[in-house]
């Protein structure tokens, strides 16, 4: 008998570039998981009712990107410790409609990238993280958890880098401050939450936070370095990356989540790579 195939999606708008169904079908293909998977672009008002819809019509489970991982979040029934922390969700868990299990994996994405594919330790390393929206919310627990010697948000409105970094004080050394007034050394890492990027802009940046190891890593990505890896390459540090490999990571969490297997990611970055230069992969 043939296994009946368990629907997902992942819920946004935009949604049309979203690599989620390449990364998914590859997991699946890999683990022998019968599940079939798609971008759904939902109208900005429309979020509730079609999450409800598509459990209604036996979907098993959603992935959320923007701009509705608020949204979700206030729609789980319940939620994990770290979606609690995040105040966002980005994977939904629908047990039927109006039981929905809310959990973050964005965070957890970014640090199995940094400490599995890029062999960094973020332990008593100083982390200068820019931006300090819903993105950089998410990522601040799990960075806390490796235990950094001091983490400190830098953000164009200061007084939201203030106000997140007394949010998380009772998990480390956490500081905030704006974008003019970082101060101090040269930092071990610096890993760019803005959304600038999106728009080809870089945030304005001192050459002085840079050593010659600072590892730059922007949580956006692209075809092309973008406009942050090309300032810290320009400034004299050699290593910068992107985001894709914490974009397969946060999905690696969510299809464990989903289906209690846990996919290797190697070679699945490296296809998405490949399909950011090849459109049509
Ligand atoms: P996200 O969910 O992607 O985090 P967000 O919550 O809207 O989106 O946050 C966007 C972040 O990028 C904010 O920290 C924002 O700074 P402000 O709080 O001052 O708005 C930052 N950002 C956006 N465009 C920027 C730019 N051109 N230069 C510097 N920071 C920028």
């Amino acid at each position: 008998m043939v296994d009946p195939v368990d629907r997902y999606a992942v819920f946004g708008n935009p949604i049309s570039h979203s690599k989620s169904p390449l990364i998914h079908h590859l997991f699946a293909q890999q683990t022998s998981q019968n599940i079939e998977y798609t971008a759904e672009l939902v109208a900005t008002d429309g979020f509730d009712a079609a999450v409800a819809d598509f459990a209604r019509r036996g979907g098993k489970g959603l992935n959320i990107t923007v701009p509705f991982k608020q949204q979700a979040f206030a729609l789980a029934t319940r939620r994990s410790a770290r979606a609690e922390r995040a105040g966002a969700v980005n994977t939904l868990v629908l047990h039927s409609p109006g039981d929905y299990y809310g959990d973050t994996t964005d965070g957890i994405g970014l640090v199995r990238d940094l400490i599995r594919n890029h062999r960094y330790k973020l332990c008593d390393k100083k982390i200068l993280v820019l931006g300090a929206g819903g993105a950089v919310r998410g990522i601040l627990e799990p960075l806390l958890d490796n235990r950094p010697a001091q983490l400190t948000i830098a953000n164009r409105t200061r007084t939201t880098a203030v106000q997140l970094a007394s949010d998380f004080a009772d998990l480390g050394e956490v500081h905030g401050c704006g974008l003019n007034d970082i101060g101090g050394d040269a930092f071990d890492i610096i890993i760019n939450g803005t959304s600038a990027s999106l728009g080809g802009e870089l945030p304005p940046l001192s050459p002085a936070l840079l050593h010659a190891n600072t590892f730059c890593y922007d949580m956006m990505y692209a075809a092309v370095a973008t406009p942050f890896m090309r300032w810290s390459k320009e400034n004299g540090c050699a290593e910068t990356a992107d985001g894709l490999g914490m974009l397969v990571e946060q999905a690696a969490e969510s299809f464990r989540i989903w289906r209690g297997v846990e996919p290797v990611t190697g070679k699945v970055i490296e296809t998405v790579r490949l399909s950011l230069a090849q459109p049509d992969l």
